[in-house]
């Protein structure tokens, strides 16, 4: 290639990218597939390696790739970053409001906004470069965590569009979704180690890793709401005007904002964004109530501590009061024995809650809890219900023991050497069958549809199941002795335990449940072993040389392995088939429909490439169509493409999507 094409076709690539990051993490609507947006992103990182003088800092290539720290800088902000006063009472909104407006009539009205519940963030941007991001702090001086915030792609490195100052601090908060706090808990629970208590408190933990590519796996979120100091260069004149400006400048803004004229309007925003707090996927404590116009604003000033002209008016805790009516131990997939508190039921955030995680025994010790304690309630972060605090202690009541025996099966259970659990060691333990057969066919595994929690209870209690293989061998007549089951239900779940049998070896080997194997190690163990046989066949050190395979990991397969190959064997002899799909097979299926005269293939050439991949050439457009190429002098198949609403891509995409295959 030409240099000035190396120069555009990086730059194109550069502004694709980006463009993409703000769909997805801004913007929330992504327009490609992860597939192909990780396309784009192999394409232009092959280019900047082949020309390495065209690397600059604001690729989005530059993201990740910093090492490990010994520790955080400080860094001192220009301009502080000030807290705000913060009360719960209706009666300190309406005094601050009239203290405020004896100093400077309030012309412009207030802007009310969501306090995320995050951590403050500065970000320092030099010519529209980023170059400094860190935390509150105590205000003056925070930890300078420039690489974990780099790799998180809905944070720009480079501002975009016009009036961008010299230098301009911008302050926000960053947080992690529920949805995402969710996903790296229910991970962690897996690969059984402690789960983080909130999204906040992960949010702050995952700041603090000194190492960025740990951090990078975990996807944080940011709004921007303010600025600091500001050099060459100005700031309009209103609160809203400049979230505006921040939107155009490609910084993520909570658009959940208004606009109040009076206190009157304020008390309703209060009630609304209370009301609203439950639909959102990210936490919020409160809200800030705001002096919409600068000028406003600078008349009213600030304290050391804080500014005049915002207040937080935040939401009571919602907690509730119950009583614990008995301390059960469940027993789960891998064995683990925790403790759970049964409850007289109450309503938190408007759910009945009649049961609360204790988490281990050392929690069950710290806190002393045992039957009859009046405790508070609250719903964390992943909506499992926590006892946060014991209001009063029963007077009778036994402390609370692990037991010695596993409650499913009676035999003798083991502490983790040096950890805080304790887990039955019996691999036929009823209970461990049932979790492990529910994640048998969970979403991600085999996903095996109609097969849920209460019909593997049942399917295992009543001895239908003693291990899993035997789900292959269920007949019609067996299910229809379960609760709910009549004929139509019994024929779907034998029809689709049946076809779970066709199935990737990747999810197959998830769906096994061997402990710390999640989904991504087991496309890592599909890829190297290519088939079951090879995998049961693995020996330790193989295993344990695989690249991001631990050694813990490695010796919880071959023990998994070593137990469990004949129920494995037993399983294929029933016609279960796991068959390994090559990463060339990335198309999977996807059916593309072909229009007008493409410049670098023929017909004939784009079908065969489409196909080795694992996609499907179609000759007519259906709302089941997933691509349409659109080469030169497209016919009608074009115009139906847009009214299907099917996604229509240049030739150029087409290549990018196929790749060096082609
Ligand atoms: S404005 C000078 N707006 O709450 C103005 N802060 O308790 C300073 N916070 O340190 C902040 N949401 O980390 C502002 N919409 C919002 C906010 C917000 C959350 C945090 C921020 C601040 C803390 C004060």
């Amino acid at each position: 290639m030409k240099i000035e094409n190396v120069k555009e076709r990086i730059k194109e690539l550069r502004q694709k990218i980006r463009k993409h990051n703000r769909l997805y993490y801004i913007a929330g609507s992504p327009k490609i597939s992860d597939r192909e947006y990780d396309r784009l992103y192999r394409k232009l990182k092959e280019i900047e390696e082949e020309r390495p003088e065209y690397i600059t800092a604001d690729s989005p290539t530059q993201r990740v790739g910093g090492k490990p720290l010994n520790e955080f800088k400080n860094y001192t902000h220009t301009v502080p970053m000030l807290s705000l006063d913060n009360t719960y009472s209706r009666d300190e909104i309406v005094d601050w409001e009239k203290k405020i407006s004896k100093k400077v009539e309030i012309e412009e009205g207030f802007i009310v906004e969501e306090k995320l519940d995050g951590i403050g963030l500065s970000l320092v941007f030099r010519s529209g470069n980023l170059d400094i991001a860190a935390t509150r702090g105590d205000g003056y001086t925070g930890d300078e965590i420039t690489a974990n915030i780099k790799p998180q792609r809905g944070i720009p490195l480079k501002l975009s569009g016009r009036n961008i100052p010299g230098l301009i601090e911008i302050r926000g908060e960053v947080f992690i979704r529920k949805s995402e706090f969710k996903r790296i808990n229910e991970r962690r629970r897996f690969e059984g180690k402690k789960t983080f208590a909130n999204p906040r408190n992960t949010c702050a933990g995952t700041l603090k890793l000194l190492d960025p590519e740990k951090s990078s796996k975990r996807q944080l979120n940011a709004y921007f709401y303010a600025v600091g100091a500001v050099k060459d260069g100005s700031l309009p004149s209103s609160q809203e005007d400049i979230l505006e400006r921040f939107t155009g400048w490609g910084l993520p803004v909570n658009k959940n904002y208004r606009h109040c004229r009076d206190i009157g309007e304020i008390k309703e925003s209060y009630e609304y964004f209370k009301e609203k707090r439950e639909d959102l996927d990210y936490e919020i404590d409160g809200i800030v109530i705001k002096v919409s116009s600068r000028k406003e604003q600078n008349i009213l000033g600030s304290t050391a501590k804080s500014p005049r002209w915002a207040i937080a008016y935040k939401f009571e805790a919602e907690g509730n009061i119950s009583v614990v009516k008995e301390i059960k131990f469940n027993v789960s997939r891998t064995g683990k024995i925790t403790p759970v508190a049964k409850l007289e039921p109450v309503k938190v955030g408007g759910v009945e809650i009649s049961s609360a995680t204790l988490y281990n025994f050392d929690y069950v010790r710290e806190m002393g809890i045992k039957p009859g304690d009046r405790v508070e309630v609250k719903r964390g972060g992943d909506v499992i219900p926590k006892i946060t605090s014991i209001v009063k202690h029963s007077s009778s009541g036994e402390p609370v023991r692990p037991p010695d025996k596993c409650p499913s099966c009676g035999l003798l259970i083991q502490q983790d050497p040096g950890g805080v659990y304790y887990r039955c060691v019996n691999i036929n333990c009823p209970a461990q069958l049932m979790s492990s057969l529910v994640h048998y066919a969970g979403a991600d595994a085999l996903d095996i549809d109609g097969l849920g929690e209460s019909v593997a209870r049942q399917l295992t209690e009543g001895k239908y199941v003693k291990k899993l293989g035997d789900i292959y061998e269920l007949t019609k007549d067996d299910l229809m002795e379960l609760e709910l089951f009549g004929e139509k239900r019994s024929k779907n779940l034998v029809k689709a335990i049946g076809n779970s049998g066709d199935c990737r070896l990747d999810k197959f080997i998830y769906a096994l449940g061997i402990r710390q194997v999640g989904t991504h190690a087991a496309e890592i163990l599909a890829e190297k072993y290519e088939s079951i046989e090879n995998f049961l066949d693995a020996g330790y050190k193989e295993i344990e040389e695989i690249d991001e395979i631990g050694p813990v990991t490695a010796e919880f397969i071959i023990k998994y392995i070593k137990s469990n190959a004949g129920l494995i064997r037993d399983m294929l002899s029933k016609g279960v088939k796991p068959a390994y799909r090559r990463s060339k097979d990335f198309l999977g299926g996807v059916k593309i429909v072909i229009t007008g005269k493409l410049e670098k293939f023929t017909r004939k050439e784009a079908t065969d490439a489409v196909k080795k991949m694992g996609g499907r050439t179609v000759s007519s457009v259906s709302p089941k169509t997933d691509i349409l190429v659109r080469g030169e002098n497209p016919g009608s198949k074009l115009q139906q493409a847009w009214d299907k609403r099917v996604k229509i891509i240049s030739e150029e995409d087409f290549i990018n999507m196929i790749g060096e295959n082609s």
